[in-house]
C-alpha cells in the first residue's frame, strides 16, 4: 500500500484528483469506481472543474457506484442515486446511462447483485476505485464480518453506521436497515484502489486498516492484499500511523516519472 500523507486534505483531494484525472485522459475509455459519502465531496468538484476548465472529458467513461441504500426511491435526498446526480453527473459530461449505482430497489436482489457484477466484468473492470473509510473501517458498506472474498450482494447496516447517517434520514430509525454493496473481493479487483480519509476521526481506522492485521473485522485492511492501493491522507488522520515517517521519506524521495 503507498501511503502519502500531505499537509491539508485540499492537497491530498489535489493528488487524488491528478491521480483520476491522468488515467481519463491516457484511456478516454476508462471505468471508474465511485463513492458517496462527505469524503469524496472536494475530489468531485476538482474534477467539475477539470472538465470545466480543461476539457476533461468523460464522455466515455463508464462508472460503478460502491452502494446504495435497499428499498429507496432514487429521488430520496438521502440515496446515492441522488448524490451521485447533485455532486458529479450533473457538473460532467458523463452520460448517465453510463453511471450505475446499484438499484435498492432491485425485486430479486441476489440475480441483481450477480448482474451488476457481470456488468463491471463486462466493461473490463474498474480501473480506479474511489474509496472512503469509515470510523469502524468499512469500506464500500462492507461493514465488520464481511467475508475478505465477498462480492456485490445484501449488507445489513452497523448501529454505528446507521446513528452517522441519521441526520440524512432525519433520524436514525429512518435509515435504511440493509444496503446493496460490492464486496471486498471486487474492491481487490479493482486495478488501482484509491482510499482518501480526512480527518482525526478516521486516525483510528487509518492505522489499522494500513498497518494493522488483515481482518474481516477491520475490512479496509484487506487493502493490504490489493496489487495497488494508494492511500491519501491529511496530517489529522495520519497521526496513528507507526511508519509515517518512512511513508514520507519515501514519497519525497519518489522517481519523477512516478509521481502524481
Ligand atoms: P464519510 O463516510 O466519507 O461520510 O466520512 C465514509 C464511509 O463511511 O465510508
Amino acid at each position: 500500500m503507498e501511503i502519502i500523507v500531505q499537509p491539508t486534505a485540499e492537497d491530498a483531494n489535489l493528488i487524488a484528483a491528478r491521480i483520476l484525472a491522468e488515467t481519463v485522459r491516457e484511456k478516454p475509455h476508462a471505468v471508474l469506481g465511485f463513492a458517496t459519502g462527505a469524503t469524496p465531496l472536494r475530489l468531485y468538484e476538482h474534477l467539475a472543474r477539470l472538465h470545466r476548465e480543461e476539457g476533461l472529458s468523460f464522455r466515455r467513461v463508464t462508472a460503478f457506484n460502491l452502494d446504495e441504500f435497499v428499498g429507496l426511491d432514487p429521488s430520496h435526498p438521502g440515496s446515492f442515486h441522488r448524490y451521485m446526480e447533485e455532486h458529479l453527473l450533473r457538473h460532467l459530461d458523463l452520460p448517465a446511462e453510463r453511471l450505475h449505482v446499484p438499484d435498492g430497489r432491485a425485486g430479486n436482489i441476489p440475480l441483481y447483485c450477480r448482474k451488476y457484477e457481470e456488468m463491471i466484468k463486462s466493461t473490463g473492470g474498474i480501473d480506479i476505485q474511489v474509496l472512503g473509510i469509515g470510523r469502524n473501517g468499512h469500506i464500500g458498506f462492507n461493514e465488520p464480518s464481511s467475508s475478505l472474498a465477498s462480492r456485490t450482494r445484501i449488507k445489513a447496516l452497523t448501529r454505528q453506521t446507521r446513528r452517522g447517517l441519521a441526520e440524512l434520514f432525519g433520524g436514525e430509525d429512518n435509515v435504511p436497515a440493509h444496503v446493496i454493496t460490492m464486496g471486498l473481493g471486487t474492491i481487490l479487483d479493482s486495478r488501482l484502489a484509491l482510499l482518501l480519509a480526512f480527518g482525526s476521526h478516521k486516525a483510528e481506522a487509518v492505522a489499522a486498516a494500513a498497518e494493522g492485521p488483515v481482518t474481516a473485522s477491520l475490512p479496509a485492511s484487506v487493502l493490504q492484499m490489493h496489487p495497488r492501493a494508494v492511500c491519501v491522507l491529511d496530517q489529522e488522520a495520519a497521526v496513528a500511523l507507526k511508519h509515517i515517517d518512512y511513508y514520507d521519506w519515501a514519497y519525497r524521495n519518489k522517481p519523477d516519472w512516478q509521481r502524481y
